[in-house]
Order: C-alpha cells, then structure tokens, then sequence
C-alpha cells in the first residue's frame, strides 16, 4: 500500500482507482492550495501527488519528493507548465498529465468563446442584466460574423484539431500553424501572415519558454482591427497588458479568455476592456470531462506505483 497525497478535493468517485486499489489517500480537510513550504513538508513522506495545475511543483518541492520516496507526480491537468518536468526527471520522479479526455469538452469552450465574442453576447447580456438595453435598435450590437471567416489556429495538437472540426460545420476556412509541418491542408510555417490574415485566431499550444508571449503587441498590431482573439490555452502564451491595450485603443474586435498570466489575478486594463468575454479557467469544466481526468491522473500514479511505464508519461 502506497501513500498517495492528493492536494485538492477532486470530483466526486475521482480517486476511485486509487481507493480501490488499497492505497492510503492523504488530504487535508481545508481545500486551498497548499503553500510551497506546506507542499515541501506534505511531500516528504508519500509515494505519490495527484496535484493541480494551481500547485507549483517546483525543483524544491521535489527535492523533498526525492529525499522521501516521492515516485510520481500525476497531474490532473494536460498542461503541465506547473511541474518542473526536468527536475523531476533528473530525481528518478515520473510525471504524468491527463491527455486526451478533456479534448472536446476544451474544444466546445473555444468555439462559445469565439461565438459568444464575436457576436458580443457578454456586452449584451450585462446591458440587459443591468437594465440599460432600451429595446431592439438597427445599429446596436454589431458583431462579426463567424460563419465563412477564416480561423487561424495556433498549435494543432488534438485540441486544436478538435477547433477546427467545429469550425468545418460552421463554414470557416481554417488554417493552422505549428512549428513543424502537420502535412495537413492548412499548415502554414507563417504564423505572422497567419495572424494577419485571419478573421479569428484560437490559441491552442502548450505553455513553454518559446511559447510564452508568443502573441505580444507586435503581433496584435499585425492582426485585422475586425479580428477575434480567443485563448484557452495558458495565460502567458499572450502578453496580457498588451492585449488590453489592443482592446481598449480598438486595433482589435473582441477577445475571448479563459486563461490568464496571473491566474485568479486578472490585468484591471483587461477586466474594463470592451467587446471581451472573460471566463475562469474553465476549459475542461464538465462533470464527466473533470472525472475523467482524475481517473487518468489516477491510472498514471497507479502504473507508477506498479512499476509500469504510463501511457500519460510526460517527457522532459
Ligand atoms: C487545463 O487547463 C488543463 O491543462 O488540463
């Protein structure tokens, strides 16, 4: 039996794989996340950490890890910028992350954020809710279309791919760029005439050195003043403080965000932005997508544990 630390509550029968394989669960009743020096000691005497993508499991934290016999950390998130992955790999530490069950659920968020920014919904609804919309007016509420646009697609990975299949049903031309050829209608190795050139941009690559930023101000200003920007990739991938200023000065249309460089913090230019739906982080938020991801959490500790190789091992 193996001591496996859990950091936050999980969705109900989440750690059932765990549970029924015998292993003892170590939580704590407070659901907050754990401080770094809370972390430190609360990894010092388990096998494994099933954690969050809000836990920093840095290169301190899995020293502890080390120093005890801390063998896996399994992540119940795809995107795993949280963990110190090469860290972990130099102690021996396997991690894991929770790849391909959340794909659609993630998709299904980009396209209400591309529709409901493009078409100005979160404009319309606070009026409404506020009591200030004064009946239909001709000249009001004037968004964009999403039908027949063409949709620029910043990393293909499943996610990505599962973007643009929606993006088919809705007449969209859809072009994509990764670095390296896809060998896939649409690939462009152009991500700058991508952008210029596209009605909607939806980011959809992973979290690293080279992508963080990756959207800044110089390439705001190469997009069209009527384009959309949708992110529910990770926060850092745009330059927040920049895009705020795009919204704001008008050099673009509207934005769609689910994530942000400072999560639960978010820029203040960002929150008074205009023509920008804002939501929390909450991409892979359904009942059955968060269950599932626990439970692979879950299979991956659980190979670990076994002395198997994960089929969610995340490289360093
Ligand atoms: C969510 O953001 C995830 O990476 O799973």
């Amino acid at each position: 039996m193996a001591r496996v630390l859990v950091t936050r509550r999980l969705p109900t029968g989440g750690l059932d794989p765990l549970i029924e394989a015998g292993h003892e669960i170590v939580t704590r009743d407070d659901d907050t996340p754990f401080s770094k020096t809370e972390l430190i000691d609360a990894v010092r005497d388990v096998d494994a950490i099933v954690c969050l993508l809000t836990d920093r499991i840095d290169a301190d934290v899995l020293a502890a890890g080390a120093a005890g016999r801390l063998k896996v950390v399994a992540n119940v998130a795809v995107g795993y910028d949280n963990v110190d992955v090469a860290s972990a790999t130099g102690h021996g530490i396997v991690v894991t992350n929770t790849p391909g069950v959340l794909d659609e659920t993630t998709a299904d968020l980009a396209f209400l954020l591309i529709l409901a920014a493009a078409r100005l919904a979160s404009d319309g609804e606070r009026d409404l809710r506020a009591g200030v919309w004064d009946g239909w007016e001709i000249t009001e509420y004037l968004g964009v279309d999403v039908h027949g646009a063409t949709l620029g697609i910043v990393g293909f990975g499943r996610i990505g791919r599962a973007v643009a299949r929606r993006a088919a049903g809705f007449g969209m031309a859809v072009v994509h760029h990764t670095r390296n050829d896809t060998g896939i209608a649409g690939w462009t190795a152009d991500l700058d005439g991508m952008l210029a050139s596209s009605d909607v941009v939806s980011l959809h690559t992973p979290l690293t050195d080279e992508t963080r930023h990756l959207v800044d101000a110089r390439r705001l200003a190469l997009m069209k003043p009527t384009a959309v920007l949708v992110n529910t990739a990770r926060g850092p991938v745009v330059d927040e403080a920049a895009l705020a200023e795009a919204l704001h000065a008008g050099r673009l249309f509207a934005a769609g965000i689910d994530v942000y460089e400072r999560e639960p913090e978010v820029h203040p230019r960002l929150l008074t932005a205009p023509r920008t739906v804002l939501l929390p982080h909450l991409g892979s938020a359904s009942v059955a997508t968060r269950v599932r991801m626990a439970h692979l959490a879950c299979a991956g500790a659980l190979a670990v544990l076994a002395g198997e190789t994960p089929p969610n091992l995340v490289h360093a």
